[in-house]
């Protein structure tokens, strides 16, 4: 099978999102193994959305967040809960917008070219299992319809997957 993402037309962004997340519907579709869904998401996501330069998933394992499947630069393993932009999210299962890495305390830092980032829990059947990070070159560059349609994607990938089939942990 071959994928050919469909460029996208909408002009604002809760538009770009409801484009992406029926792009996202369709390659999970046929497949409920965490690791392929979250590998063939985190390529969507980017391919389609602008001035990206990491995209991927963290998922919750022996106790801690463990990277999983992006694009962009190699990043850091592992990040206890509570600590960084991506332990904090999931800590408080809540979606965190940072307009300036720099400006919050414990942030990571994987690629310095990174300046601001979301993170948005993934919960299944009301149990944490892991997150969705997004980094940013630009300040500013997430704002509420991004975390919104990130949301929306969460969502889906966490109804979308099998979660047993992966060693992945639950909270
Ligand atoms: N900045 C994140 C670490 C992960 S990288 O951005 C890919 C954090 O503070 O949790």
């Amino acid at each position: 099978m071959t994928f050919q993402p469909d460029a996208p037309t909408a002009r604002d962004k809760p538009g770009l999102y409801r484009e992406l997340l029926t792009q996202v519907e369709g390659v999970i579709a046929a497949e409920r193994d965490p690791w392929a869904n979250a590998a063939n998401a985190a390529a969507l996501l980017f391919a389609t959305l602008p001035d990206l330069n990491w995209a991927g998933f963290y998922f919750l394992r022996g106790g801690g967040l463990v990277v999983g499947p992006f694009q962009g630069k190699p990043a850091c393993v592992r990040i206890a809960l509570g600590r960084g932009v991506c332990g904090t999210a999931a800590a408080e299962r809540r979606t965190l917008v940072v307009p300036d890495v720099h400006a919050f305390a414990d942030h990571i830092a994987c690629d310095a070219a990174s300046n601001s980032e979301v993170v948005v829990p993934i919960v299944s059947e009301g149990r944490l299992v892991g997150v969705l990070d997004l980094d940013s070159p630009s300040r500013g560059r997430f704002d509420a319809d991004d975390a919104a349609g990130l949301e929306r994607v969460a969502a889906v990938i966490a109804g979308g997957c099998d979660w047993r089939l992966a060693g992945i942990d639950s909270f």
